[in-house]
């Protein structure tokens, strides 16, 4: 009896010192553990290592960061379900968005585990997928092959014969849509990297944009890269017809959302419904960098 008391009490104290200690870490020595950090940790492993939330909230029953509306969601990592992806092999994905919440496309996580492969997308859908963690190979007609490494991307046509295989582990982040055809205009495979893309004009604005798709008329969707130091935000306070899936791959801030405000770091993800006002700001200690998806180059009718 007596033992079991000290044994807790010893529990309870070990707890009071590492609890203190995260709150030294977060205080005192922030900048330097910071940029440890970001230094000596892959790019974009916060999306697949999330901070579920702080910690004295983690255990708190009931508790989540997500939310559903008419016009926007924010799933937050703690909400994710994952299940075997259909006609994929050793692979489970878990569906942030799709068209039960009103979007056109679908976005999903996918984690590949050993010896896993893709399978097709439906009939007439476009696929595009980027790599968050670990290498895939894509392989297409030929057999011809391609190592994708963290951080690079490949677009494939509706109807392109293609499989992504992994022989250790990889989590990527897919959006698929039905291809809105524009007669004349055929969209080619793409197959690249973020960091070989140029920075884009941003004509009153100061975040980083980058495009990983070409923006001429056969592609109806674009994937933005954007990047915003601490304490950067958005000028525009955007309403408009297209649709966005954004996964936040580093940092945080407070997404504006109609007339909500979240706080929002790396792993979370956000539906955003045509019309809803949207606007980001970038706080804490590290840049943010966010992928979107956005619907272009057609008709809304
Ligand atoms: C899944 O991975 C395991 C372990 O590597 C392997 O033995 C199995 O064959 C794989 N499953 C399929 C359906 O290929
Ligand atoms: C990758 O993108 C850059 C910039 O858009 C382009 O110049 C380059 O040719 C692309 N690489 C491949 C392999 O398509």
């Amino acid at each position: 009896m007596r033992s079991i008391f000290f044994f807790l009490l010893f529990l309870g104290l070990f707890n009071y010192a590492s609890s203190e200690e995260e709150k030294e870490e977060g205080f005192c020595s922030a900048p330097s553990v910071a940029s440890l950090e970001s230094k000596s940790k892959p790019m974009y492993w916060k999306v697949d290592n999330p901070t579920l939330s702080p910690f004295h909230l983690q255990d708190l029953p009931g508790f989540t960061r997500s939310v559903y509306k008419r016009d926007h969601a924010l799933i937050t990592p703690e909400s994710h379900v994952y299940s075997p992806l259909p006609d994929w092999i050793n692979t489970s994905g878990a569906y942030l968005i799709s068209p039960e919440t009103g979007s056109h496309f679908v976005m999903y996580l996918a984690k590949l585990k050993e010896n896993s492969r893709s399978g097709p997308p439906l009939h007439d859908v476009e696929r595009f997928f980027f790599v968050l963690q670990g290498a895939v190979t894509l392989t297409y007609a030929h057999g011809v092959s391609h190592i994708l490494k963290v951080d690079s991307y490949a677009y494939l046509p509706p109807g392109f014969e293609h499989s992504v295989e992994c022989d250790t582990a990889a989590t990527i982040v897919v959006f698929e849509r039905r291809y809105s055809l524009l007669r004349g205009h055929v969209p080619e495979l793409v197959v690249n990297s973020t960091d070989k893309q140029p920075l884009l004009e941003t004509p009153g604005e100061i975040f980083e944009l980058r495009k990983l798709l070409p923006t001429s008329l056969a592609y109806d969707f674009n994937i933005h890269i954007m990047d915003f130091q601490p304490g950067e935000f958005l000028n525009v306070k955007e309403v408009h017809y297209n649709q966005h899936g954004l996964l936040l791959l580093e940092g945080q801030g407070i997404y504006r959302l109609g007339d909500s405000w979240y706080p929002v770091q790396a792993g979370d993800a956000i539906w955003m419904a045509p019309f809803v006002p949207q606007w980001y700001a970038a706080l804490g200690k590290t840049p943010s960098r966010y992928l979107l998806y956005k619907d272009v180059n057609r008709s809304p009718l």
